[in-house]
């Protein structure tokens, strides 16, 4: 077999370009391929026609030129060719010195057409976009869902409060009252005395004992209705002025937790005793609107979790705080069910829920985790305890981030 024809046949017809030229650019050589492709035939090569009338950009010869001057052999160059249609024809040219004793030094160069593979890549970098785009709109979607149910969680908060205070108002008014009425009655017994100093002839009916006593009773009342009042007011006055979002400020993390307490009292009132085990802890540089916000949700969702078991008996919330060496760690364990093994690791994502529609969007502990982790490069997590409720804990650095 004579290798030499054997390997001109393999050349001629294989799919790559195979061409000699001239430094100059004269075609000495071009295979099959490449005259079909770029439409040259045997003639125009007789002739002299010159490669570089077939480059796309002048500056693709340049480079495999200064290549070849410097080290003889370019590998891989992405070359651009115009084909015989005026089309584009993307491949990677390799390239050697070869020094022909006739000619003097030649170009032998292979091109392999990666066209295919530059139209993937684009449509790949479109699928990116394309993706990006879409991780935007979901990115922008759950932001507006998150503030949507911070509005919902605001107007639930709103109406627990207005009945929190209405229920003290509502004894304070009719307290006042019974006031006024006694008031009238102590009234006309003054008269009467002013009318005739004799008091010993002003009729005791008895009455007045019971007046006298049960003033001292509302009066009594009253004093602990308005305390209860301006405690909730005071709370909220302190969470409402937490103001901007991304401002972190010195916290007093067990103050927030009383004013959370007093706040959302009516979401776990009939439900759960709270029992709290707060501990010495410095001021957490923080942003308080988002641990606030944390702070809630954990204590609603506490609050869900006992309700779930429907039992008649209230059950227990008890929330404990500590420093731990340069950390603040707070936890809340509740005696609900505690947290299915089969979902814990869910439970963090964002639209997780297991609550019917209406109760839950799923959306509380995502944020919890945002606010913790992202916001104040700190951990939270969940447990469950030996008893069976759930533990939930979070710990913040105490140094500003
Ligand atoms: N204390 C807990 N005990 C048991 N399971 C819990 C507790 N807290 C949360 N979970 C589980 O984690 C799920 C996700 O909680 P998350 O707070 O993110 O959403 P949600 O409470 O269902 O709804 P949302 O908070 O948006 O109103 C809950 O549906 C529940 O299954
Ligand atoms: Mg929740």
């Amino acid at each position: 077999m004579d290798l030499d024809i054997e390997f001109k046949k393999l050349i001629d017809n294989c799919s790559f370009i195979f061409y000699a030229t001239t430094f100059e650019g004269q075609f000495l050589y071009l295979n099959n391929f490449g005259k079909e492709l770029l439409g040259i035939t045997e003639k125009e090569i007789k002739n002299g026609i010159n490669v570089a009338n077939y480059y796309v950009s002048p500056e693709d010869r340049e480079d495999l030129l200064q290549q070849l001057e410097l080290k003889n052999i370019s590998d891989n160059l992405e070359i651009r060719l115009l084909d015989k249609n005026g089309k584009i024809f993307t491949g990677h040219e390799h390239s050697l010195v070869y020094p022909d004793e006739a000619e003097g030094d030649i170009i032998l160069s292979l091109v392999n057409d990666i066209s295919e593979f530059v139209s993937l890549n684009l449509n790949s970098a479109k699928l990116n976009l394309e993706l990006a785009d879409a991780n935007q709109k979901l990115k922008d979607a759950y932001n507006t869902m998150a503030q949507q149910e911070k509005m919902a969680a605001i107007g639930e908060l709103a109406a627990g409060v207005a009945h929190e205070i209405n229920n003290p108002l509502g004894f304070i008014k009719s307290n006042t009252r019974s006031m006024t009425k006694y008031l009238k009655m102590l009234t006309s017994v003054f008269k009467e005395i002013l009318k005739n100093p004799d008091l010993e002839k002003i009729e005791n009916t008895g009455e007045m004992d019971f007046v006298l006593s049960d003033l001292k009773d509302i009066l009594k009342e009253n004093e602990d209705g308005l305390n209860r009042i301006a405690v909730i007011t005071e709370s909220l006055k302190r969470v409402a002025r937490m103001g901007d979002e991304n401002v972190k400020s010195d916290f007093d993390l067990n103050q927030a937790i009383m004013d959370t307490l007093n706040i959302a009292k009516s979401q776990y009132k009939y439900i759960a005793e709270i029992k709290l085990d707060l501990g010495e802890i410095p001021l957490v540089p923080c942003n308080g609107n988002s641990i606030n916000q944390v702070l809630l949700n954990l204590i609603v969702n506490a609050s869900h979790a006992i309700e779930s078991l429907e039992s008649k008996e209230k059950g227990e919330i008890l929330i404990e705080t500590s420093l731990q060496n340069s950390l603040i760690k707070f936890s809340i364990t509740d005696s609900g069910p505690g947290v299915d093994p089969a979902i814990k690791n869910k439970i963090f994502d964002p639209f997780f829920t297991t609550k019917e529609v209406g109760k839950g969007t799923g959306l509380g502990l995502s944020l919890c985790y945002d606010i913790i982790v992202q916001k104040h490069q700190g951990r939270i997590w969940v447990e469950n305890c030996d008893k069976g409720g759930a533990q939930f804990t979070f710990t913040i650095p105490m140094y500003k981030v």
